[in-house]
């Protein structure tokens, strides 16, 4: 695994400059100090790319090697193509399959999910997946857009999946969507619901360009779905909580993991937590999240670990782990 952030800090502190809100507002609401965002000239690929060869340089695999490229992500630098065609040709792979998925903040189980159908299938036998975002570029930056904006961050991860014949890798994926109250987290455009996209950006429709979020409507969703989702993937695997060592959350806020945690019953260090330094970022927070797990000796070999996410769509998936 690997993973990579912009180096700009964003600092509550300094959002207090740029729009009406406070550090003690989005302490109390979100867990978040600080988080990092891309700067001008860099976009989700700029990201990826350092992730991968991260992730590739720890798996000791070059890039002849890899089979498939799966990216997760809502802010590629482009509408299309997606950030798997930029990662084809700037990390010299073969011309392998390689696409990119929107599943927002669940995209990245679900890259796992992918990869894991298609090495158990025996088509692939390495698969690269990356989350990467670079979404703070999308986000309003005024008190207008305070709501959504002060949760947010940038930042990349990426992981090496191999087919092996031993008893660790992925036990499980569960994956799930229910699209009825997907306007409660999403962004309308640039899209052909516009009854006219290429004149779509008039003052009004401008913003239908930036992320819109009904925070309560999210909140009881999430803390509802992904105790759901972990129990899911425990039961699949006849497993307890206590036969898991760790869990890592997609780092949402602060508050929906305390109130996951209460609901499960667990205590809070079973739940990892970086979102104190990187805010939400999206597809790439799970992975983020795995790698200063795996280098703080959080993760170790044998042990059952849980992914979960929940995201826009909704969309919300687990996976259970054997390191
Ligand atoms: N700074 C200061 N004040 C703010 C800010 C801000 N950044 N944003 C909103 N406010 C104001 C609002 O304007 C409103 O003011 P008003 O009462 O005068 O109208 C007030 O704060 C709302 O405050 P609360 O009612 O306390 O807000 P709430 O407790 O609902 O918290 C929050 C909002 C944090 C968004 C909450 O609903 C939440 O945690 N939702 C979950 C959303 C989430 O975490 N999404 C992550 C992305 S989705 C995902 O990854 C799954």
């Amino acid at each position: 695994m690997g993973f990579h952030l912009p180096e700009q800090v964003v600092t509550n502190q300094d959002l207090t400059a740029i729009m009406d809100t406070s550090d003690e507002w989005i302490q109390a609401r979100s867990g978040i100090q600080e988080r990092r965002w891309v700067t001008e000239d860099e976009a989700a690929s700029d990201l990826a790319i350092p992730a991968s060869k991260k992730a590739m340089n720890m798996a000791g695999v070059a890039p002849e090697d890899i089979d498939l490229v799966i990216v997760a992500t809502l802010s590629a630098d482009y509408f299309f193509p997606g950030v798997s065609s930029q990662l084809q040709d700037k990390l010299g792979l073969r011309t392998v399959a390689a696409f990119d998925i929107k599943a927002a903040c669940s995209a990245f189980v679900y890259g796992l999910s992918i990869a894991d159908q298609y090495i158990r299938s025996g088509t692939c036998h390495t698969v690269l997946v990356v989350g990467t975002e670079a979404q703070t570029k999308f986000i309003n930056k005024t008190t207008e857009g305070r709501d959504v904006a002060v949760l947010f961050g940038d930042g990349a991860g990426a992981a090496v999946l191999q087919a092996n014949n031993n008893e660790s890798g992925i036990l499980s994926t569960h994956l799930h969507c229910e699209g009825k109250d997907l306007k409660s987290l999403w962004m309308k455009g640039p899209g052909s619901s516009s009854p006219d996209q290429i004149n779509a950006v008039t003052n009004e429709q401008a913003k239908t360009y930036e992320p819109w979020m009904n925070g309560r409507e999210v909140f009881k969703n999430a803390v509802a779905r992904f105790p759901e989702v972990i129990q899911e993937a425990l039961d699949h695997n006849n497993l307890s909580l206590e036969d898991v060592s760790l869990i890592i959350p997609h780092q949402a806020n602060l508050r929906i993991m305390q109130s996951v945690a209460k609901r499960m019953g667990v205590e809070m260090d079973k739940l990892y937590s970086n979102i104190q330094k990187y805010g939400n970022t999206t597809a790439a927070s799970i992975p983020i999240a795995m790698c200063e797990a795996l280098e703080e000796g959080r993760i170790k070999d044998g042990d059952y670990i849980i992914l979960a996410a929940f995201g826009a769509g909704y969309t919300w998936a687990s996976a259970a782990i054997r390191w």
